[in-house]
């Protein structure tokens, strides 16, 4: 598709997102209905399901031809083969927990992949009105500003986007290359919300960020939008991302991306065997 025809497309997705942004900002001055989906720490509300449903019936309605992969599962329809199709990636909040706790630090997370490559990635942060989008071939843009291309920076003068949990012992991966690593940046810091820690690299806020294991709707949208401003994306393992999948991530800024993976991710056997036990083969399948 010729980059031209993306337009309308991004004018919907665009229309869709900022719609959905209003939605969320009205609700945080009400009552919203919390539950837990899996355990107490992994939160859902109605707002959640009600802006996954919005989007589904704009998606269904316009291009009826499309897949769509989102969180909640409001959409039923298995995907069978992503990597031949148009697939819509959606996180109706990412950052629930902020969205719960905070009432700030969320945003909605809409990507669109023509047969497993990027075509659009938009990021609304509503509370801040902070729309990060990427169209293929145009860039990327914040609040309609094209964001600076990406340089090289130190890895002593960084400031790197982790949870505190990837730095403390856990059962799928040696902890500690990431604890020295901590120690050798200027700073770091955990927001909470994927979409928007990637959306930072892309504006410069952050230099790198990491997840050990993040879903499609948490990274499709920002991974690309990071990588138009310049930014190297990779898995931990420094592989290339499976984007149907659940996986790590890896994104940094051109230069430091490499010094990161030569200085402390490489030589990490640990790292390797979290990677083989993401791998899944084929589309994606919730936990
Ligand atoms: C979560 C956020 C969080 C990340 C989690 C995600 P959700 O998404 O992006 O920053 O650490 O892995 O699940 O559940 O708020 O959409
Ligand atoms: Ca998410
Ligand atoms: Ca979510």
């Amino acid at each position: 598709m010729a980059t031209s025809d993306l337009l309308p497309i991004y004018r919907n997705a665009r229309e869709w997102i900022m719609e959905a942004g209003e939605n969320l900002r009205q609700s945080i001055k009400t009552n919203i209905r919390v539950m837990y989906k899996t355990s107490i720490k992994n939160l859902v509300t109605d707002k959640d399901r009600e802006i996954e449903q919005f989007f589904i019936e704009r998606i269904r309605q316009k291009y009826p031809g499309h897949q769509i992969l989102a969180e909640e599962g409001v959409y039923k329809e298995e995907i069978k083969n992503p990597y031949k199709e148009w697939v819509w990636i959606i996180d109706p909040i990412d950052g629930t927990t902020n969205f719960v706790h905070q009432k700030c630090n969320f945003c909605v997370s809409v990507a669109l992949y023509y047969q497993g490559k990027p075509q659009l990635g938009l990021v609304y942060d509503p509370v801040v009105d902070e729309l990060f989008y990427a169209i293929k071939g145009h860039g990327a843009y914040l609040n309609d500003q094209p964001l600076d291309k990406l340089e090289q920076r130190p890895i002593e003068e960084a400031v790197i986007g982790i949870n505190s949990l990837w730095l403390t012992p856990n059962r799928y991966f040696d902890y500690r290359p990431l604890q020295a690593l901590v120690g050798a940046v200027r700073g770091s810091r955990s927001l909470g919300s994927a979409a928007l820690e990637l959306s930072y690299v892309a504006s410069g806020r952050l230099d790198a960020y990491f997840a050990l294991s993040l879903s499609p709707w948490d990274f499709g949208a920002g991974v690309f939008i990071a990588q138009e401003a310049g930014a190297l994306a990779s898995t931990i393992t420094n592989q290339p991302i499976p984007i149907f999948e659940k996986t790590s991530i890896f994104i940094a800024r051109p230069g430091l991306h490499q010094s990161i993976v030569d200085q402390f991710l490489s030589t990490s056997p640990a790292f390797q065997n979290h990677a083989t036990a993401n791998q899944q083969n084929g589309h994606y399948k919730r936990d």
